[in-house]
């Protein structure tokens, strides 16, 4: 079936956190603007419609008129074994496979599971803002391995850092993500396996938060780090299907961890947990049927992305971006203007009344970078940075940025 993107679809009054949630908003401290005109593009949350056989299996449950506490068939595990196999390679026992109703959920519950207060947990930043408050809510250290970014926008990994932080003793957890958000790094297999090999010589455990491993640029591969090791004793990852197929609401991770002895204590800390029978028949459904559609979202998405670049390098050559390797943000360098983030934000959030997510939120090192989420109809987009052009047009270009920007 052919699926239409471009079809704009009102969220408003359907309680979305992005088109109803400006009070909440405001309240978090994105934006302090926002009203029946703002563009909301700082979520990842897809505005565009889930695969049929998604709505087809939730149809079926709502016909079936009772939603009861429910069990996890074992189409469910098949379900998601099937699809790590068929689409990375990466072969899950079923009973390494743990449900969590949450990404951000599981992350917490390893911190408190396998670091005490006062233990450091490593994080490379800019990175997705709930790493850092996960750490510290539960009373632990932020331990920082910044990712460096090289004068192209390139973001590695300093090595000889992160084994410096994983050999403190105090040093307990690394929280690796994997495509990076908002970098939209995809890590090699040979970074992934340094990473892995000092972590466990320095007996630092691994939660690799992969949720955004199927939406990659066709030309990259994207490798979970539990395939490319041998013993993956100290590995535990986040899979999941919302941000693939645009079901955050619907609440579904799945912890893959492969050693007994952490599977029951990341367990027992979380409590036994049931799924609803909408969670459980989605899955099933997107796994087994939603290829056809993530290859055509992956095709409009890459679309949006070429079409964001043509945009900045005729219009706002002063904006630096790489093509993200992996997820659907886009992390935006907007220091080539000279203004200070405040006016930057005031521009984009209050002027122009776009909302993106300011880049001091993924750590001090994003200070001078806004972050947008791609995933709208392409109208919603052009709109969004024709608005934010409007609001820099008084800034003079200088020709040697335009020259700079294309010929990347
Ligand atoms: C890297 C990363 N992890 C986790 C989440 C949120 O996942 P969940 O809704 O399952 O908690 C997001 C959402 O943007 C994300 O980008």
């Amino acid at each position: 079936m052919k699926y239409n993107f471009d079809e704009i679809v009102n969220r408003r009054g359907t309680y979305s956190l992005k088109w109803d949630g400006g009070e909440l908003i405001k309240e978090i401290g994105i934006t302090e603007r926002y009203d029946e005109e703002t563009l909301p593009l700082f979520t990842a949350d897809m505005d565009l419609p889930v695969p049929q056989p998604l709505i087809d299996a939730l149809h079926k449950t709502v016909d079936h008129k009772i939603f009861g506490y429910s069990v996890f068939p074992d189409e469910y595990y098949e379900a998601i074994q099937h699809w790590f196999k068929k689409r990375h390679n990466w072969e899950i026992k079923k009973d390494e496979i743990v449900y969590s109703p949450g990404t951000v959920h599981a992350l917490n519950i390893a911190v408190r599971a396998f670091t005490d207060p006062g233990d450091g947990v490593i994080i490379q930043r800019p990175v997705y803002p709930p790493f850092t408050v996960a750490i510290e809510k539960n009373g632990r250290k932020v331990v920082n391995n910044e990712l460096k970014c090289d004068d192209e926008g390139y973001y590695s990994i300093d090595f000889e850092d992160f084994e410096t932080k994983a050999k403190d003793e105090k040093t307990k957890l690394f929280i690796l993500c994997n495509p990076h958000n908002p970098v939209g790094r995809v890590f090699h297999q040979e970074e992934l396996r340094k990473l892995s090999d000092i972590c466990a010589a320095n007996n630092v455990l691994i939660i690799a938060d992969e949720i955004h491993g199927d939406l990659i640029r066709h030309e990259n591969t994207f490798n979970p780090i539990a395939k490319v090791i041998e013993n993956t004793d100290h590995i535990i990852t986040c899979t999941a299907i919302n941000k693939t197929f645009n079901v955050a609401g619907l609440h579904c991770t799945n912890v893959i961890i492969s050693n007994p002895r952490l599977r029951k204590t990341f367990s027992d800390t979380m409590g036994f947990q049931l799924a609803s029978p909408f969670t459980i028949a989605a899955l099933i459904a997107v796994y087994n049927e939603g290829e056809d559609w993530l290859a055509q979202l992956k095709e409009y998405i890459d679309g949006t992305i070429d079409w964001v670049v043509q945009f900045l390098t005729e219009r706002m050559p002063q904006v630096k971006v790489k093509v993200p390797e992996g997820t659907y943000v886009m992390w935006m360098d907007f220091s080539a203007f000279g203004l200070s983030p405040e006016e930057v934000h005031d521009r984009i959030y209050n002027k122009a009344n776009v909302l993106l997510e300011d880049g001091s939120m993924f750590g001090e090192e994003g200070l001078q970078y806004q972050r947008i989420c791609l995933p709208s109809p392409r109208a919603i987009i052009r709109e969004a940075f024709e608005r934010i052009a409007k609001e820099f047009e008084d800034i003079r270009v200088d020709n040697s940025l335009r020259s700079v920007v294309n010929s990347e």
